[in-house]
């Protein structure tokens, strides 16, 4: 029996209406959107369109010509932060961030951005009241993950949001980890830049992502090209969202996606959550009994989200997930999980930590396999 619990890089199975999504992208359509007045073309433009509107009101978003269609959360991110920070510009991050986020702010820095990493706790929250202090007069930008990918620390959004309201600074938030198992409401969080993958919680396939700019929020687009419309121009146009989306779109992707976002509605993100933070937690409560093993994140589980991390005393994470898939076939993810400076917060780098993400597929039936193949290889 296969298990698969890396949920959090990508999600796996999907459900089979994505699977059918793609395949009749691929097969009926074809064509690519706005691209030609020819019908294949035009189903594709209307196949484009449902997606954002299938998109928008899982997020509160009001206006689906808002969403952008990306590769994945590092694409949104990186359009993100470079679609509006100039020069000057101070940004408030915090040291829990992916490097998806931390690497552009990073390059961004050395173009003359001013960045402020806020420390979290070492159980990976962030104290909003940090937040706060790091604030100047040109601070532009908070830009904060909702879920760590490391250790499932869930940060208080709402408060981070209102502190970079009463600043008159953008609030991004990325939501890899919480697309599809939170509930996000863009207006009444006060989100002004939303990234997600469509890949993850969505269950899109790879290579689906979205960037959601509230009205109001300037962006420069990250690629130009052609968009389809207006090719008489020699300047990228700034039109949403097309100016946003040069190349040909990732149509079978999008597609798959669209059929993803309408399971997620139907099924309900809360309830996706619940489901995987209950698994977490069932798993967490087995390894905690297991001499050697230190749980990381937060103590209380209303703090954290469906993800897990583990160290085992005395034993690389990466030499116990290698065991686990040779000997046991289940999938999990060892090391820094692309988040070094998380691994500092939590006082785990450089090894990194074992972590599981189980995801709405997983049975608890399989958690208690992974338990009992954790038990046998740490013994
Ligand atoms: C918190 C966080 N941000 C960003 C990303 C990047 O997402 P993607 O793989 O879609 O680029 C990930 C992926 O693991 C993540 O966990």
């Amino acid at each position: 029996m296969h298990i698969y619990l890396d949920n959090a890089a990508t999600s796996f199975p999907k459900p089979e209406s994505v699977y059918r999504a793609v395949m009749h992208a691929m097969r009926e359509i074809g064509a690519s959107p706005g691209r030609g007045g020819h019908r294949r073309s035009l189903e594709a433009g209307r196949l484009l369109f449902r997606a954002r509107e299938t998109i928008a009101p899982l997020f509160g978003i009001q206006d689906s010509s808002r969403v952008i269609f990306t590769h994945s959360a590092t694409e949104s991110l990186n359009m993100a932060l470079r679609g509006t920070l100039k020069p000057g510009d101070h940004v408030i991050t915090t040291s829990m961030e992916h490097n998806s986020l931390l690497r552009p702010l990073f390059s961004l820095r050395r173009q003359g951005v001013e960045l402020s990493v806020v420390a979290a706790g070492g159980d990976g929250r962030v104290d909003p009241a940090d937040v706060r202090a790091a604030l100047r007069p040109n601070s532009r930008m908070i830009a904060v993950g909702h879920v760590s990918n490391v250790c499932g620390a869930i940060q208080d959004v709402d408060l981070i949001a209102a502190i970079a309201r009463e600043a008159g600074a953008l609030f991004l938030l990325d939501a890899a980890q919480s697309a599809g198992s939170e509930e996000i409401d863009v207006v009444k969080c006060g989100i002004d830049l939303l990234a997600a993958p469509g890949h993850k919680g969505l269950f899109g396939p790879q290579g689906s992502g979205i960037l959601y700019a509230a009205p109001g929020v300037r962006l420069t687009p990250l690629l130009a090209g052609g968009t389809g419309g207006g090719s008489s121009a020699e300047e990228q146009p700034d039109t949403m969202p097309e100016g946003f989306e040069a190349g040909t779109h990732n149509l079978p992707g999008i597609a798959g996606l669209m059929a993803g976002a309408e399971f997620v509605q139907g099924v309900g993100a809360a309830v996706i959550g619940e489901k995987e933070r209950l698994l977490a937690r069932m798993a967490a409560e087995r390894l905690a009994a297991i001499p050697g093993i230190t749980l990381h994140g937060p103590s209380d589980p209303a703090a954290r989200g469906g993800v897990l991390s583990f160290t085992m005393a005395g034993m690389d994470p990466s030499a116990l997930a290698f065991l686990l898939d040779r000997d046991f076939d289940i999938a999990v993810r060892a090391g820094l999980q692309c988040a070094p400076q998380a691994h500092r917060t939590l006082g785990t780098f450089p090894h990194g930590t074992l972590r599981i993400s189980p995801g709405w597929f997983t049975t608890s039936e399989e958690i208690a396999v992974f338990c009992d193949a954790v038990v046998t290889c740490v013994t």
